[in-house]
Parts: structure tokens; sequence; C-alpha cells
């Protein structure tokens, strides 16, 4: 019996099974370039595969961004075959992030174990300034099995349904990665609230954007650009048997339900509660959690202090936000570029290592290439 998916019926895995059988290919090639993004309602916490435990709204990124080709040969051997280049060096690190993915989205992509693949994947920003490449590369690598998958098949897919399909690719890759594919702002998770919106994919923030919100700028200060003291899997882990877990999970929902009516009305001081807090508030679970971390270095701190000086002395409506890091994401709107500038130029850079900062702003997302 058919099945009738309407335009507001819930999404399910089974949208993303391949239609049609594949007509192989010898050997070919696709690239495709896709962005990082920051939340502004986080996500820490997750269940079954890949699901988020709340929902979460980010800020497509412009500048910071991966590049990636994928190259594929066809092969008769059994198994996943790939090998990994980054900036033209072979990178066997990222190889078991990688095979685990492969094993997660086979079933969406079943042409995998048809290949041996090159990914050749360079970022635009440096690998080791702590900035999380997992998000941009992951969604430039789904996009590019996307194109690859429409190379195979007989049946044309829609453009929607081909970056809905990198976005669930992505996500089983790393969970903020589902949100790198559009922009400028992008939601991922059921939020009763949010039409549209999905555990599964990430989503266009579908409602009206106030002028005040329309070209924001991020400037990432590069306070610690080592490994990763924590890896998100292990901090998503964490939050299994965290005491304040149901509670953080509602404050992110609650959050987001907050933000429709700032994006609406343009409420600037709202929007830097809410963002703040946000950080502030992901940064208490890692520090509450059973082991505990505290991922924030003194020189985080001193920015942060930094910056509510600098708002309090001028009135401007710059803010911050975190990863899960050391590192700040300052943001501030489009008209305040020069001050802000000057400002972390002269106030905030000091506290960065060798002085390093990244401007980026709001961008729309991954493209081929
Ligand atoms: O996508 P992951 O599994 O690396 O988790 C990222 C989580 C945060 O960056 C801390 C928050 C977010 O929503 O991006």
């Amino acid at each position: 019996m058919p099945i009738f998916v309407s335009e507001f019926a819930e999404m399910t895995e089974h949208q993303f099974l391949p239609k049609t059988s594949y007509t192989f290919l010898e050997s070919g090639s696709v690239a495709a370039q896709s962005p990082s993004n920051i939340a502004l309602v986080k996500y820490w916490g997750k269940y079954g595969e890949q699901l988020p435990k709340n929902a979460s709204v980010s800020f497509t990124l412009s500048q910071c961004r991966t590049e990636t080709t994928l190259s594929f040969e066809r092969k008769q051997s059994e198994g996943f075959e790939f090998e990994v280049y980054l900036e033209g060096k072979k990178e066997d690190a990222f190889k078991p992030k990688i095979q685990k993915f492969f094993e997660r989205i086979e079933r969406y992509v079943p042409f995998l174990t048809a290949y041996s693949f090159t990914i050749e994947t360079k970022n635009t920003f440096p690998h080791s300034s702590g900035i999380a490449s997992s998000a941009s590369g992951m969604s430039a690598l789904a996009l590019c099995l996307v194109a690859i998958e429409q190379l195979l098949s007989s049946e044309e897919m829609t453009t929607q349904h081909g970056t809905e399909k990198a976005s669930f690719l992505a996500r089983l890759g790393s969970g903020s990665a589902s949100r790198s594919l559009q922009g400028p702002l992008v939601v991922w998770g059921k939020h009763s609230r949010i039409e549209g919106s999905s555990d599964l994919v990430g989503t266009p923030y579908p409602y009206a954007v106030h002028s005040n919100f329309q070209s924001y700028h991020d400037t990432i200060l590069l306070v610690d650009t080592g490994e990763k003291q924590v890896s998100s899997t292990v901090g998503h882990n964490l939050m299994h048997e965290h005491p304040f877990a149901t509670l953080r999970f509602a404050q992110a929902n609650e959050h987001l339900e907050q933000l429709i009516t700032v994006f609406e009305t343009g409420d600037r001081a709202q929007f830097i509660t809410i963002v703040e807090g946000e950080a502030l508030s992901l940064h208490a679970m890692m520090m509450t959690s059973n082991p505990y971390f505290v991922l924030m270095k003194p020189n985080t701190l001193e920015i942060i202090n930094r910056i509510w000086k600098f708002r309090k002395e001028t009135g401007s409506s710059v803010c911050f936000t975190l990863d899960a890091g050391a590192n700040v994401h300052v943001l501030y709107p489009s008209e305040e570029k020069e001050g802000v500038s000057k400002f972390i130029r002269k106030e905030l850079a000091p506290f960065c290592k060798d002085g390093a900062f990244i401007d980026d702003t709001v961008g729309t997302g991954a493209s081929l290439l």
C-alpha cells in the first residue's frame, strides 16, 4: 500500500532509504564545501542513534569551512575501503570516526561498500585552532555522498530532499553537523512550537526574523588551541546520569521558545540574556557531571568580564557564547563592526593564544563545488 507523506507529517528514517536501485559507474569524483555553525541554544545530551535530548538553534557561519573532494572507484571486495587526506597529507587518525560514520549510514547509502573512496579534505581555518571541524567536515562529506547517490540513481531527487538527506547523514556523523547544510538560522531537534522541526534533520528556522538579527558577526577568539580535553561523545554521555539533565533539557527548549519572540521583536537585550545563559549552562553541566570538567581557561573568564564591562560602558549589543572548549565566540551586529573590532583587537586579542582570532559572519550553508 502506498504511504503518503504530507508536508506536515512527521519525518521518519524511512524517507532517507534509497528509492531506486543504482546504475553503478566505474569511477568518479564530487566536491562540496560546508561551514561550521555556532549554537545559540546548545545541544548537549543525546539518545538513540544520534538524536538530541533537546532542540537547538544555530547561526550558520561562512568563513570557517571544510572543502571536501570525494573520489570513488568500483571494487569487488566486501566492507568499506577509504583513505583520508587532510591538506594533501594522509591522515589515518580520522579513519576510526569515518569508519563508524559509514557503518551508521550504510543502510541509507548502500553504494558505500561498492566503491573504494579517497576523501581529500581541507579547512579554511587552522586544524590546530581548537575549532571543531566535525560539523563542517561531516556535513561536507555527507553532501558529497548525496551527490554520488544522485549520480547513480535514475530517479531525480528534489533539492529539498537532497539537502535534508545530507543533513540526516551528517547528523549520524556529528550531531551539530546536521545544522550546517543551510543558513542563516537552523533548528535541529523536535520542538512543539516550531513547525517542521525534527530530531532527524536540521531545518531552516521558519518564522520571522527582525532585521536586528539579519547580519551578525562571530569573531572566534582562540584562547586554547590544543586538543579537546573532553570529546563531545564523552560529554554527551555524561548527561545520561547527570543530576540536572532533565531540568537542563527543559531549559534549552524553553530558551528556544523565548527566542521565537526575540527573533520576531528584535529584542537584543533578551537575545544576550538567552545566548550567554546557554553558554554558561552548557559549561555548568560539564562542571557538575561525574567526572567533572572545567573547560574554560583563566583567559576565557577574563574575556567574558571584559565583554560585560564594555557592554556596560558603551551600551553595545556585543555578547559571547562558548562551545565545549575555552575559545570564545564574540557575537555582534554588523552596524557595530567598527567599534567592536577595535575593542577586540585592543582588549581581547591579548588574551588569545599568539593573539589569534578568526573573523566570521553568518552565512547560508553548504554547496557542491
Ligand atoms: O556535534 P557534537 O556531537 O560535536 O556536539 C556539539 C555540541 C556543542 O557544540 C557543545 C553544542 C552545539 O549545539 O553545537
